[in-house]
């Protein structure tokens, strides 16, 4: 079987563009790495997300894409590489168009969930040429970030704010930096999940959970999984402890936790894997983050990549998981 992995490279930012600009694009070690994974019984080669990719994909002939090009700027990005693999009748892993569309954009996704009963924080989306009402209805601290990007591209450090000025402040950073709407939502003070889910239909299951352990954050540091906490202050010389996976949970909160994002992955109709981010309110009830259904893949073991950590957990290395996605996604094609 042909498989070609189609990404998006993550590029050094241009002068004027900001430092994460390319942060969701994957870097050529795990595109490689997911080529490896792949070329075990089977051709597998790798081909860029760029304007050319319709005559790259005619002359490849693949059987099959795995798909993990996240695109570059817009709020539709994701979706682009699977609609021209549905226009071109090539079958491709992970979610819909619809879906990556959907789940790109915070506030869409979460209106989804709200209406199927999932809760989420309270938000208001802020347009760039618009401004937070007085009457928000929105209680201090709250959270500021773009609407629709992810990596915590936009969520730093001081993303969490404690006082009406420092929204304002945060808001035109937003529309400054990303010129894009900024989501405010109220802030979710309790421990943090991510959820790594497999499978379609009845064979979806969630790998063990991973608690984000805030206490690995540097002294000061607000309790988030910030852009800092990602890729500044977490590093492959000094990792930090930031994953406790399996989660140290008791099985009520485990179960809620995972029929809540096995509820939220279908009401947003996602395909074959994603990674659902969860936190927990004061009262300490689960709320629903958002959804990655492109999820991050770093290769190694040391590298603090949640959906890899949560395999190796289940006993799937990275290759195994790789390979597990096109088996997935060949199923569901009937193949
Ligand atoms: N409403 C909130 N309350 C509490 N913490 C929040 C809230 N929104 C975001 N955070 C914190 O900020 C982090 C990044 O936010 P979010 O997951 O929305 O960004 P992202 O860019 O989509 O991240 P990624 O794609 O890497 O998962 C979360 O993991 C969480 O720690
Ligand atoms: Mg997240």
């Amino acid at each position: 079987m042909k498989i070609a992995v189609v990404y998006t490279l993550r590029r050094e930012p241009l002068p004027g563009q900001p430092s994460d600009y390319y942060a969701e694009g994957d870097d050529p070690r795990t595109i490689d790495a997911v080529v490896s994974a792949l070329s075990t019984g089977h051709d597998a080669i790798a081909i860029e997300d760029d304007s050319d990719l319709c005559r790259k994909l005619i002359a490849a002939k693949p059987d099959i894409i795995f798909n993990m090009a996240e695109g570059v700027a817009g709020e539709d990005r994701e979706a682009r590489v699977p609609a021209l693999l549905e226009l071109m009748g090539i079958p491709y892993t992970g979610s819909t168009p619809a879906t990556l569309a959907m789940t790109l954009n915070k506030a869409t996704a979460k209106e989804i969930l709200r209406y199927h009963s999932i809760p989420v924080a309270q938000s208001v989306i802020v347009s760039r040429n618009g401004h937070l009402s007085e009457k928000h209805g929105l209680a201090l601290p709250l959270m500021v970030k773009p609407l629709h990007e992810g990596s915590s591209k936009g969520v730093r450090d001081n993303s969490l704010v404690h006082a009406a000025q420092e929204l304002k402040e945060r808001i035109t950073f937003i529309h400054d930096t990303y010129r894009q709407p900024a989501l405010v939502e109220e802030y979710l003070p309790g421990r943090e999940f991510t959820a790594a889910i497999l499978g379609n239909g009845d064979e979806a299951r969630v790998l063990p959970l991973i608690e984000i352990n805030h206490a690995a954050l540097p002294s000061g540091a607000n309790p988030i999984y910030s852009w800092e906490a990602k890729w500044v202050w977490d590093t492959t010389d000094k990792p930090l402890d930031i994953f406790l996976c399996p989660a140290p949970v008791d099985d009520t909160l485990k179960e809620r936790i995972e029929q809540m994002a096995l509820a939220a992955y279908e009401a947003l109709r996602c395909r074959d894997w994603c990674r659902v981010d969860l936190r927990l309110d004061d009262a300490g009830v689960p709320h629903l983050l958002e959804l990655n259904p492109l999820p991050g893949i770093l290769p190694g073991p040391a590298d603090n990549s949640c959906f890899p950590k949560a395999a190796r957990a289940a006993g799937m290395e990275y290759d195994a998981l790789i390979r597990t996605v096109v088996e997935i996604a060949r199923k569901r094609y009937g193949s």
